[in-house]
């Protein structure tokens, strides 16, 4: 974790509203970790009893149970990494950079105002709206920090939004549209492309040209994998245009890490693939996570000490990992050009967005509250469409 890390307090985004215009407000929404030892345990149970993300049987009960026994050998390996998760860091480095970039190539929207919105940690996202009309906002862009779309991440972010919405009584407050996925954004995988090449930069010159690249994404519950959720596709699709942008410069896998036990989940498993290429006397293997697009536990705990662990058993002589985007200005610069883009288009979200998981059964999925009609779209288009059925 950098030594600059500390707590500071939820939502402030190092910007104050002092000039007449309203600022176009940037919503960065992600999954968030926990900043101290204290907060892993109200972290997990927030995670573990959210059906949109894990369904688990008996909920409640189950969930908390989970939440109770993985709190202390959680927070024994925030402990390793510096004693807690860098994302909040990290998101605030990119929300800084990213409307930097925007006022200079998006200046018919500016000021623009970034706001984080975490779904299990602080800050969550009724701090974030406060915040927002706090500083007078009145346009909003939801932008997931998830490139790939899963309504376990995104969609459960999303939802969390339009209830925190409608329990604040602000649904009048804000024009909403969305970013709702970006997997295959030229920009991103520009940025995605860089990475891999200073993750190759740290083989031996010798060795360089047989390293195998391992793609590792967070897996899914096979139950949500089966209900038709995309992100499958899109992970693999990112995986893709990278390789396509690196004009498949060496050989390369899709592997999924993370899973918890004992339930099933979307495989091959990251851990088994690393076994098999141990198996295989693969010597070089650079592991490339694909689909956060900073530093956290997976990376820093996972790949860097439990799988590095892992290799030098199975005789893997080196594993190296492709640094996180992070602060990279390449990547700073991708979102801003994703959100200016998004902004000058016509669009509330992406052709995808109101297309249901076949499986689903949620009510509130793929809803849009009060969607900022002003940006071109006329009403009866599904621009005015997604009105949240329960409102
Ligand atoms: Fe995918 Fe509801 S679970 S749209």
């Amino acid at each position: 974790m950098p030594d600059s890390l500390v707590p500071i307090a939820p939502s402030y985004n190092g910007h104050l509203h002092t000039g007449p215009t309203a600022p176009t407000a940037i919503l960065m929404l992600n999954l968030g970790g926990p900043q101290t030892a204290d907060d892993v345990g109200p972290y997990l149970e927030r995670m573990f009893l959210d059906r949109e993300l894990i369904p688990l049987p008996f909920q409640e009960r189950l969930g908390r149970f989970i939440a109770r026994r993985r709190t202390p050998k959680i927070q024994k390996k925030y402990a390793q990494i510096g004693g807690g998760s860098p994302i909040y860091y990290w998101t605030q480095r990119q929300g800084q950079q990213m409307v930097k970039w925007l006022d200079q190539i998006s200046p018919e929207t500016a000021p623009h105002r970034f706001y984080i919105a975490f779904r299990y940690a602080d800050p969550l996202t009724a701090d974030a709206l406060h915040q927002m009309k706090a500083d007078g906002v009145r346009r909003a862009v939801a932008f997931t920090q998830y490139p790939q779309w899963s309504c376990s991440t995104t969609g459960a972010s999303l939802n969390e939004l339009w209830r925190e919405i409608l329990r604040l009584g602000l649904r009048d407050a804000f024009a909403w549209s969305l970013i709702d996925r970006w997997p295959t954004h030229p920009a991103f995988i520009e940025a995605m492309a860089g990475k891999i090449c200073e993750g190759l930069a740290q083989f031996p010159p010798a060795e360089r040209d047989s390293v195998l690249l391992l793609f590792s994404a967070h897996s899914l519950p096979l139950s949500v994998v089966e209900r038709g959720d995309a992100y499958p596709q899109e992970v693999a699709a990112t995986v893709q245009a990278v390789m396509q942008r690196l004009d498949f410069s060496h050989e390369f896998l899709l592997a999924y890490q993370s899973e918890i036990k004992p339930f099933k989940w979307l495989g091959p498993s990251t851990e088994q693939v690393i076994r098999k290429l141990g198996a295989q006397r693969r010597r070089n293997v650079l592991i490339v996570p694909i689909a956060f697009t900073s530093d956290h536990i997976e990376t820093l705990h996972e790949i860097d000490i439990e799988f590095a662990e892992l290799a030098r058993e199975v005789g893997i002589a080196n594993f190296k990992r492709a640094p996180a985007l992070n602060d990279d200005p390449r990547f700073a610069r991708a979102l801003a050009q994703i959100v200016a883009e998004h902004l000058r288009g016509n669009r509330l979200y992406s052709t995808q967005y109101k297309l249901r998981c076949p499986g689903c059964q949620n009510p509130m999925c793929r809803t849009l509250l009060s969607p900022a009609k002003d940006i071109g779209c006329a009403e009866g288009s599904p621009a005015a469409e997604g009105q949240l059925s329960a409102a």
